[in-house]
C-alpha cells in the first residue's frame, strides 16, 4: 500500500503508524520488517492482524506497540459494530480483545499500559449510547495517547540533548520515530543535540538477531543527514576501548521501581562494557515505560523468540538444522550500571527507588 509523501516526521522519515477515518476506521502501519529495502504499509482492519503485526515486529518499540495496541482496541470496537453486538456484548468483546492485545508481547509495559488506559474509557459510556460511541470514545483516547507520546519524545529529546557529554555516541537497537509516536527516546536525544548544532558520530550496534540498529537506526539517521557507523554487536568493546565514545544511550521496554531496565538483548553487556571503560551509560524513556508495581528486574517476563531468527537471519541459514538456540528478545540491566535515566521530566541520577519516585512525581500529579 502507498501513502502520501506528506506522511512524514522531520527529516523525511515516514510516519510509522497512522489511523485512517473515524471510530469505524482502520490502522495503517509502516511494515518495519521490510526496511530499509522497501517502504510498505500494512492495513489492519481486524484485531488479529494488529496482534500479528506486533508479534512479527512489523510494528515495534515499546511506546509504538503501546500506541498500536490502543488503536487495536478501536479496531475491536469496529468489529463489534459490524457484528451488531449489544452494549454488554460489546464490552465483553472489547475486554477479551484487550486481553489478547496486551499479551501480544510481554516485556514492554507500554503495551499493557496503553491498552488498559484505552479500555478504561468504556466504563464512561452510557448504556443508552449508540454503538458508534464505543469506536469514537476509544479513538479519542488512542489519539490522545499518540499525541502525548509525541510530546514526551520532544521533552526527552530536549532534556537529554542538554546533558549529553562531548564525544561520539554509541546506541543499541532502534529508539527513534520507528519506535515511538514522535521522534523517539534515546535517538531523539541524539537528533535534538544534532539539530542544536552539536557535532559527533553516531555508532549504531547492528543489534542481532533482527538488526534493528543496522536496518532501522541507520536508516533513520541517514534520512536525517546524521553520520552513522554501524558495528557488529561484538565490536562494542573495542570501540569503547578506543576512547572516542563520550556516552552510551539506549531506550527501555520496562523500568522497575528499583531502576532495573529491560531493553533489547545486548543492552546489559553494553552497560557492563561502558562501566568497565568509564563511559556514562544513559537510558531514555517516558514515564509510561516505568512499572512501579514490579520491584526488581528478576520479576520481568522476558519474551523468548523463534529459533529461526538466530539460525536463519534474513532468510540465510547460518546454523545447521538440529542446533538449539537461546533467543531472548530482551535482557535486564541492573540500576547500578546506569548513570542516569532521562524522562520527559528530566534526569534521574543516581538511579534509586527514591530518585525514581521523585523523578516521576510530576507525571502522577493531577493535571
Ligand atoms: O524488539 P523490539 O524491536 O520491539 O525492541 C525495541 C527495544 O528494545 C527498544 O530499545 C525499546 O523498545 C525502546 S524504544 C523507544
Amino acid at each position: 500500500m502507498n501513502m502520501d509523501s506528506d506522511s512524514s516526521h522531520s527529516g523525511n522519515v515516514p510516519v510509522s503508524l497512522k489511523w485512517i477515518g473515524q471510530g469505524d476506521g482502520h490502522l495503517v502501519l509502516l511494515d518495519q520488517t521490510r526496511l530499509p529495502g522497501q517502504v510498505e504499509w500494512l492495513e489492519c482492519r481486524t484485531v488479529d492482524s494488529v496482534i500479528r503485526a506486533i508479534q512479527n515486529l512489523s510494528v515495534r518499540g515499546a511506546p509504538l506497540i503501546g500506541i498500536a495496541g490502543a488503536y487495536g482496541l478501536v479496531v475491536a470496537a469496529g468489529e463489534a459494530m459490524v457484528k451488531k453486538l449489544s452494549h454488554d456484548a460489546t464490552k465483553t468483546h472489547l475486554s477479551m480483545q484487550a486481553g489478547k492485545l496486551a499479551a501480544a508481547r510481554p516485556t514492554a509495559v507500554n503495551l499493557a499500559w496503553a491498552v488498559g488506559r484505552t479500555l478504561a474509557v468504556v466504563e464512561s459510556i452510557s448504556k443508552n449510547a449508540e454503538s458508534r460511541i464505543f469506536g469514537e470514545s476509544l479513538l479519542a483516547e488512542a489519539l490522545a495517547i499518540h499525541a502525548e507520546d509525541r510530546r514526551l519524545c520532544e521533552s526527552i529529546g530536549q532534556h537529554g540533548a542538554a546533558l549529553l557529554p562531548e564525544g561520539d555516541i554509541l546506541t543499541h537497537c532502534n529508539t527513534g520515530s520507528l519506535a515511538t509516536g514522535g521522534d523517539g527516546t534515546a535517538l531523539c536525544v541524539i537528533t535534538t543535540a544534532w539539530a542544536q548544532g552539536r557535532r559527533f558520530e553516531v555508532y549504531a550496534d547492528e543489534t542481532r538477531p533482527l538488526f534493528q540498529g543496522a536496518r532501522l537506526t541507520a536508516w533513520e539517521l541517514v534520512h536525517r543527514g546524521i553520520p552513522v557507523t554501524v558495528l557488529v554487536d561484538s565490536a562494542a568493546a573495542s570501540l569503547l576501548k578506543s576512547g572516542r565514545i563520550g556516552s552510551v544511550i539506549v531506550g527501555a521496554d520496562r523500568i522497575t521501581a528499583s531502576g532495573d531496565v529491560a531493553n533489547k538483548i545486548g543492552t546489559y553487556g553494553l552497560a557492563i562494557l561502558a562501566k568497565a571503560h568509564g563511559v556514562p551509560f544513559f537510558v531514555a524513556a517516558p514515564s509510561s515505560t516505568f512499572d512501579l508495581a514490579t520491584r526488581e528486574g528478576s520479576e520481568i517476563q522476558i519474551e523468548q523468540r523463534h529459533a529461526e531468527e538466530v539460525t536463519v537471519p534474513m532468510g540465510i541459514r547460518v546454523a545447521p538444522q538440529g542446533a538449539k538456540t537461546f533467543n531472548p528478545a530482551f535482557d535486564v540491566t541492573p540500576a547500578d550500571l546506569i548513570h542516569g535515566i532521562i524522562t520527559e521530566h528530566g534526569l534521574i541520577c543516581p538511579v534509586t527507588r527514591e530518585t525514581i519516585l521523585r523523578g516521576l512525581e510530576s507525571s502522577r500529579r493531577p493535571k
